[in-house]
């Protein structure tokens, strides 16, 4: 059974080396040279990271890198570095004093990001207090195994959408909704960033739960736009059985389809927290430096950055309407 979850990567790469329509590879209109006159050295991984991290780490990145880095993060939740000292606690109580309905209700999302409930808290400490060990946040699994039923239709095109065909979830409940939690706000908040999503087995579904050790850090980065519409000019790539039926048009916002959730940072102490939340949309423009260092060249035209480069990844969450006709959201964790 393929990973699913590689899909993009692969099968591109695989129909890439099959035609070799290399007209369409958006990079071919740049010059190489503005590749290799570029200034500032290269980014990995863990300097994204420790940019969203706290002034510890983020004080280390070259200034230059620093900037470039900025320039592609579109925040769907407002950045606080310097919220350390505001504990969770000092929230409580806040949310009722002077907000509109509708500021109120964005009030505390924000919150939910910045200082999430307390079993995220619970495995995000997890994460480094196991030595980055998957294994750990697997254990926090139910065992129960929940087929996936049809998707949207999926069976009929011989679809396979998760990594196995069956998924489990998180024995806390709360963590379970916290997950839909943060599809839901990809979906609400994106478009202020120019993502549209919709949650549906094109294109928002899925995301990859991982644990990157050098900066402390458990998250999970989202794949909008899996499966773009194939089209004879925009995007001449089949991609296999989940491709077929796509509305996801392939345009600019495919820069867009890589959004980065963090949990909070604990700190070495048995309490204390280092860095709130982050939730970002990683912006992947072709004249930027996510695109330029962080996203593989085979897959450059997908846009993919791949989970395996931020960390160990744990486990797969996929949100899936399963409900018919009515849409209904269930989560399953493969
Ligand atoms: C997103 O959707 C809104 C509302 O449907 C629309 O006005 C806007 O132009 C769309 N933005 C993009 C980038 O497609
Ligand atoms: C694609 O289809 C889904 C499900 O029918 C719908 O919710 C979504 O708005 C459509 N997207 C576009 C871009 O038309």
């Amino acid at each position: 059974m393929g990973k699913p979850s590689l899909s993009l990567g692969l099968t591109l790469l695989f129909s890439f080396s099959l035609t070799a329509s290399y007209s369409f590879t958006p990079s071919s209109s740049f010059p190489t040279s503005l590749k290799q006159s570029s200034p500032s050295p290269k980014a990995t991984p863990s300097d994204l990271l420790s940019l969203l991290g706290p002034k510890s780490q983020s004080s280390s990145i070259d200034p230059l890198l620093a900037q470039e880095l900025t320039s592609c993060f579109k925040f769907l939740v407002p950045f606080r570095p310097n919220a350390k000292k505001l504990v969770p606690e000092k929230f409580s109580g806040r949310k009722f004093l002077r907000f509109e309905q509708k500021g109120q209700r964005e009030e505390e999302e924000d919150v939910l990001v910045w200082w999430p409930p307390q079993p995220v808290l619970e495995l995000a400490r997890l994460a480094v207090d196991s030595g980055g060990d998957p294994a750990a946040i697997q254990r926090a699994l139910d065992p129960t195994m929940i087929t996936v039923p049809d998707v949207e239709g999926s069976e009929e095109n011989r679809c396979q959408l998760t990594r196995t065909p069956y998924g489990r979830h998180f024995i806390s409940e709360e963590l379970n909704s916290y997950i839909g939690f943060l599809f839901e706000l990809i979906l609400a908040r994106g478009p202020t960033v120019g993502l549209n999503v919709s949650l549906n087995r094109y294109d928002l579904f899925h995301g990859h739960l991982f644990l990157a050790l050098d900066t402390g850090r458990l998250g999970i980065l989202f794949h909008a736009k899996e499966y773009p519409a194939y089209d004879k000019e925009l995007f001449p790539y089949n991609m296999g059985f989940c491709q077929r039926g796509s509305n996801v048009t392939y345009d600019d916002s495919m820069n867009l389809r890589n959004i980065l959730w963090l949990a909070p940072l604990p700190s070495n102490s048995a309490k204390g927290w280092e860095a709130p939340g982050v939730l970002v949309v990683l912006d992947a423009r072709p004249d930027g430096i996510i695109y330029r260092d962080l996203i593989p060249e085979y897959v450059n035209f997908a846009r993919t950055i791949y989970e395996d480069d931020l960390g160990e990844v744990a486990v797969d969450v996929n949100y899936l309407a399963v409900g018919n006709p009515e849409p209904r959201f269930q989560l399953f964790i493969c």
